[in-house]
Parts: C-alpha cells; structure tokens; sequence
C-alpha cells in the first residue's frame, strides 16, 4: 500500500499527515493524535461507537479511510466544547444518560449532527438518526435528553445550572 499525504483540519486545527492510504479515521484519531474520544467497538460500521462530524454530516470512523478525506473538516468529541456545554451534553449529564460512557462520545457526535439539521427532531427522528448501541441501555432516556438539548439549542429552556445536574439514581432511592 503506497503512503499518502492527507490535509483535514480536526477540531479546528490544521494536521497534515504522511499515512498509509487505506488507514482509518479511527486509527489515525486514537493511535497517531491521541484523540481517544472516539471509541473502536464493533469496526465494522455496526455500533456507532467511533462516530465523528466530518463536513456536518455524521460519518463512522472505522469505515473512513484517511486518504478520502483530504481537504475535509473532522470534528470529535473533544472539539465539540472545551468545557461539556454543547447542548448535547448539557442534557445528558442532567438525565444522567452516560452509564458505562464507552459507546457516549459516539452518541453524543450523533446528537450534535442531528440537532444541526433539525431544532425539533419527533421521537421517530431521533431513533433514525441514532442508531447506536449501547450495551447498558440508556435508551429509555435518550429521546428524552436529545429533545431536552434541542430545547436547549432553540433557547426554550435554561441549560442546567453547574452541580445542578439530576440525582444519580443512588442518590434518588428512598
Ligand atoms: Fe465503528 Fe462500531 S467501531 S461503527
């Protein structure tokens, strides 16, 4: 396999890489720029755990292959905010939606696309657009917390207040 060089801008940055052509997003994420927000589940376009915002558009990044994407802007989850407050993450953290966390960074770049094209997305959207997994199940507080956020986004509900986040549910039994 013959080397490339690739330009993208990745969270705003500028990187110029020399790779193998046929290397992953993925690889090239985690293994060469140490971004591990974007997790290596299923690696085969399956499980969504490794999702990232390539141009605005929701993309995987195990079926990426560095070489196609010269001149395009990639977006992870630790260029989404600095500090957790996209409303995506707003809303997660106060439904506590993250258990585990692994499969999260991919459903959250799910979330923030989504919520890009559509400030109003139904229940039918948000299942469309999300079809990840996740192995602890947080999905009977997914469709709540990504419509939470768009209200968020549209400015129809204050973000939460810092330390004011849902109780965990230790915290909530009687
Ligand atoms: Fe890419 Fe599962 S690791 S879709």
């Amino acid at each position: 396999m013959s080397s490339v060089h690739v330009s993208t801008k990745i969270n705003g940055d500028p990187t110029e890489y020399v790779c193998e052509a046929d290397e992953t997003l993925l690889d090239v994420l985690r293994n060469r720029l140490g971004l591990t927000g974007a997790k290596e589940g299923c690696g085969t376009g399956d499980c969504g755990a490794c999702a990232v915002d390539v141009d605005g558009g929701l993309r995987l990044a195990c079926q990426e292959t560095i070489g196609a994407l010269e001149g395009t802007f990639v977006t992870t989850i630790e260029g989404l905010s600095k500090d957790r407050s996209h409303p995506v993450q707003q809303a997660f953290i106060a439904a506590n939606v993250p258990q585990c966390g692994y499969c999260i960074p991919g459903v959250v770049m799910a979330a923030s696309v989504l919520l890009r094209a559509n400030r109003n997305p139904s229940e039918a959207d948000i299942k469309d657009a999300i079809p990840n997994l996740c192995r602890c199940g947080i999905y009977p507080r997914l469709i709540d917390a990504v419509q939470n956020a768009a209200r968020i986004a549209r400015g129809d509900a204050p973000a939460p207040e810092p330390g004011q986040d849902a109780p965990t549910p230790a915290q909530s039994e009687p």
